[in-house]
């Protein structure tokens, strides 16, 4: 293995203790540990002394049972069993995409066209299964944490888990896409006469929004036309609120108090998205704070590597087959093999991150290793915690 004079390590610690750390926000492709990742620092901050929230979003139902989300109520709640010697405390919530969406609704127009665009099939389904509605809705749901701690001086630090995006352009783009969706060209589209007929509100449907399949077909009976202009033409009030939140939140990500930080796994694809992310961040000109490389296999012993362990189980094996081997070789062998395999993912894993950072000089990383079982409660968060302030850990 090569040293990386390169590497910097990425002092999590000292992220969390800094009181202008207000934001943090954990995006990467889907799987590779952001949930987990967020809540791990959400616990960590807070026993460092923070007043921290962290807004999850999908969480695996033990994981989100250990942080005391039993219900969807869109809110956050106090996260019991956390240390508060150092004075510090957490909570946490549950992104429920529809009722933030909702809110949105009801916080931007009067109660009488509130209701009317909540009722409406063709808001219903926006709201519901719009592609990217999630990921604006989690970044909506942050500017309203960020809002109210700074009105209440509730909470110190709020921790972001993102969407499983297929892509990590959808996250970056909510905020201007919907305000680009939401712009008076495609508003006058939809509100142009009927005799523009159902053919043209497809073309503006299918060219600027990718919309389900089934939520297309359902949207295209009869009540379409009706429907859509009815939801336009309430929506129109709200427009400008729309579009001065989506760019107030873009503005809230760029802010230096905010840092992002990558989850990536230790895998070729997924550190080929953690350098695609990287990079986009560069561009918009997003505050980094570095990558996290989730799941690292470690080598148990060190200096015996897979070829090393394969070629001694190897040639017990040959003892074994030609009757010479005892019961003790066997065992050593299947010992061996176990060893190998692992081995072997070890280094796969260092060899995939080791590149990763060659082409990314100087970008702060820190490891965490592949614990034996999910993380579910606080004492397997608090241990994600100790790992990801542990570079070499
Ligand atoms: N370091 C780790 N060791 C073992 N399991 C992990 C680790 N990090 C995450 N996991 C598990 O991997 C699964 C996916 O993690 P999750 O945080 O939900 O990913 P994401 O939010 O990126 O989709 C969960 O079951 C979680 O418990
Ligand atoms: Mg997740």
């Amino acid at each position: 293995m090569t040293t990386q004079p390169d590497v910097r390590p990425l002092r999590v610690d000292d992220l969390l203790q800094n009181p202008s750390t207000g934001i943090i926000v954990c995006c990467g492709s889907g799987g590779v540990g952001k949930t987990t990742t967020a809540a791990a620092l959400g616990v960590r901050a807070a026993e460092m002394g923070r007043n921290v929230v962290v807004l999850t979003i999908d969480p695996a139902r033990r994981l989100a049972q250990s942080l005391g989300l039993s219900e969807l109520d869109n809110t956050p709640r106090p996260v019991l069993g956390i240390d508060t010697a150092a004075g510090g405390s957490l909570e946490a919530m549950m992104l429920d995409m529809k009722r933030t969406f909702d809110e949105v609704v009801l916080n931007h127009s009067t109660p009488e066209k509130a209701e009317q665009i909540l009722a409406n099939p063709f808001y219903q389904a926006l709201s519901s299964s719009f592609a990217g509605t999630q990921e604006y809705m989690a970044m909506e749901k942050l500017s309203q944490l960020s809002a109210q701690a700074a009105e209440e001086g509730t909470w110190d630090l709020i921790v972001v888990d993102t969407p499983p995006s297929r892509s990590a352009l959808d996250f970056l783009d909510a905020p201007k896409r919907l305000g680009s969706f939401l712009d008076g060209r495609f508003i006058r589209l939809l509100m142009a006469p009927a005799r523009a007929g159902g053919r043209a509100y497809l073309k503006v449907l299918t060219g600027g929004i990718t919309m389900a399949t089934a939520v297309m077909s359902k949207l295209l009976g009869g009540q379409m036309l009706q429907d859509v202009q009815t939801f336009v033409a309430a929506l129109d009030t709200m427009f400008g609120g729309f579009r001065q939140r989506a760019e107030q939140t873009y503005a809230l990500l760029k802010d230096s108090r905010t840092a992002f930080v990558v989850v990536a796994a230790p895998e070729r694809d997924a550190l080929r998205e953690a350098s695609y992310f990287v990079d986009r961040l560069d561009q918009e000109h997003m505050p980094l704070a570095g990558v996290i490389v989730n799941r690292v296999q470690r080598l148990a012993a060190r200096g015996l590597t897979a070829a090393r362990a394969d070629a001694a189980a190897e040639a017990l094996g040959e003892a074994s087959q030609a009757g010479t081997g005892s019961a003790t070789a066997a065992l050593t062998e299947g010992l061996l093999r176990v060893h190998a395999d692992l081995a072997e993912t070890a280094e796969r894993h260092h060899g995939h991150t080791a590149r990763f950072t060659a082409g990314h000089p100087g970008i702060p990383l820190t490891e965490v290793p592949a614990a034996a079982q999910d993380i579910h409660d606080l004492d397997g968060l608090r241990e994600i915690g100790r790992a990801l302030a542990t570079p070499g850990s």
